[in-house]
């Protein structure tokens, strides 16, 4: 596939670039079940508001004080976009700039911790994301990296081994993460804010939420609320459960007004400059559907999320936290290790149309992220699509079909198609 020289001509890589977007279009929008836990659609309304003039244009600066001449619709949708934000997340502040989720991240950890500082999150084994770890955000700004103590066979903290590790390094310490990206559980804010509260009174140190993929359960009240339990600054990726387009925010209560001047400036001119306009359109569209629609549809995504973890266990997989009920969020996590681990495993089913992650599972060796034993599966996208309990069971069949009972590819492949079929307009939306 890679090579090094390019035998086609202009036309022909025009052709190639229309021809690809129709495969993908066919292949990834209409004929697989995807489960990858970090993806979501748009609606189709959000989808044509994505294409505008927006996305050739600049807004650099701030809603009213722009560096640019022509903002005047940049501003209005900007504007509304953080207020309609604050609204839904009873935030106080809001900024939409940051062109992702990894980008807000570096944007927490820029305005609120310099060079030699220590930072505690966990490790990703334990959930916590690559973005905010040694070679994340906390590297670029030269931090130290202290890994919140985790118990992976319960998929807790260790408070204990928390609090003392706290009264070590509680000098240096100036942000938490708490948040991830292999995330079944709520994560104990109220419990560490408490903890952090009695040792550092002062409140130097920051609890940051890193709530990328469960923004859309947040939003839909189906999850825990992070600044009710003591989070401060909230940072996201907007397309994950919240279904909208590509892209990050930051969102903070109870800053003060140099707390949230730095972490203006983090984002502009620290790390942005244009802050794709197109971006926010779309996302003001979806913040709308979540107003209106997120409640149900995030009662379904955990329903269906606990329904194919059932359903994949009583078909012989090994699937994680059985005796906590599996999930909490819109993820499973299942130990594919007796089938090969999870990279051949997950492209065993991409051959058979189901698209899945290989993922490190808790208590695993950070170095085994080529090799690690676990899938995460997510189940917002296809129940985005309309899919209920009814299918989780069918997919969990698929699952055996494929990988237990090692049926021809081919054949399932094609069941899943057909089973896509079914599932193509997207619901919870105006
Ligand atoms: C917890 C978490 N934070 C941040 C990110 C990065 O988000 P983005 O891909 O929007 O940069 C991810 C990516 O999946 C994630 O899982």
């Amino acid at each position: 596939m890679v090579s090094q020289t390019l035998e086609l001509s202009a036309l022909e890589l025009v052709e190639r670039a229309k021809k690809v977007v129709s495969l993908q279009n066919k292949w990834r929008g209409s004929e697989t079940i995807n489960l990858i836990a970090s993806e979501n659609v748009m609606s189709e309304e959000a989808t044509r508001l994505y294409v505008s003039d927006f996305m050739h244009r600049y807004a650099e600066g701030e809603v009213g004080d722009r560096y640019y001449e022509g903002v005047k619709f940049a501003d209005e949708i900007e504007d509304l976009c953080e207020r309609a934000l604050k609204k839904l997340f009873g935030a106080e502040y809001v900024n939409v700039k940051p062109i992702s989720g990894a980008q807000a991240n570096l944007a927490v950890f820029y305005a609120f911790t310099k060079p030699g500082d220590v930072v505690m999150s966990f490790d990703l084994p334990s959930g916590g994301h690559i973005s905010y770890r040694e070679f994340g955000a906390a590297g670029c700004r030269g931090l130290s990296v202290v890994d919140i103590p985790y118990k992976p066979d319960s998929f807790e903290v260790d408070y204990e081994a928390f609090a003392n590790k706290l009264k070590e390094i509680k000098d240096k310490l100036k942000l938490i993460t708490l948040g991830g990206s292999l995330f079944l559980f709520p994560h104990p804010v109220k419990e560490i804010s408490k903890i952090v509260g009695e040792e550092l009174p002062d409140q130097s140190v920051i609890i940051h939420y890193d709530a990328a993929h469960v923004l859309g359960l947040i939003a839909g009240g189906q999850f825990q609320q992070p600044f009710k339990e003591g989070a401060k600054v909230v940072s996201s990726s907007t397309h994950k459960t919240f279904p909208g387009p590509q892209g990050g925010l930051v969102m903070g209560v109870s800053l003060t007004d140099k707390q949230i001047s730095s972490l203006r400036k983090a984002v502009f001119p620290g790390l942005v400059s244009n802050h794709h306009l197109h971006r926010l359109p779309a996302l003001l569209y979806v913040t709308a559907e979540m107003m209106t629609f997120g409640q149900s549809y995030a009662k379904q995504i955990v329903s269906n999320a606990k329904a194919l973890a059932k359903a994949l266990d009583e078909n012989g997989f090994r699937v994680l936290a059985k005796e906590k009920g599996y999930t909490q969020s819109h993820q499973v996590a299942v130990n594919v290790s007796e089938l090969g681990g999870g990279a051949p495993v997950s492209q065993k089913l991409a051959q058979a149309n189901i698209i899945t992650n290989k993922n490190l599972l808790p208590g695993e060796n950070p170095r085994a992220s080529r090799t690690p034993s676990g899938i995460r599966l997510g189940v917002q996208e296809v129940t985005r699509y309309g899919m209920k309990e009814k299918e989780m069971e069918r997919i969990a069949e698929l699952f055996r079909k494929l990988l237990i009972e090692k049926a021809d590819v081919e054949k399932v492949a094609n069941e899943v198609k057909v089973l896509r079929q079914e599932f193509q307009q997207i619901q919870y939306t105006f």
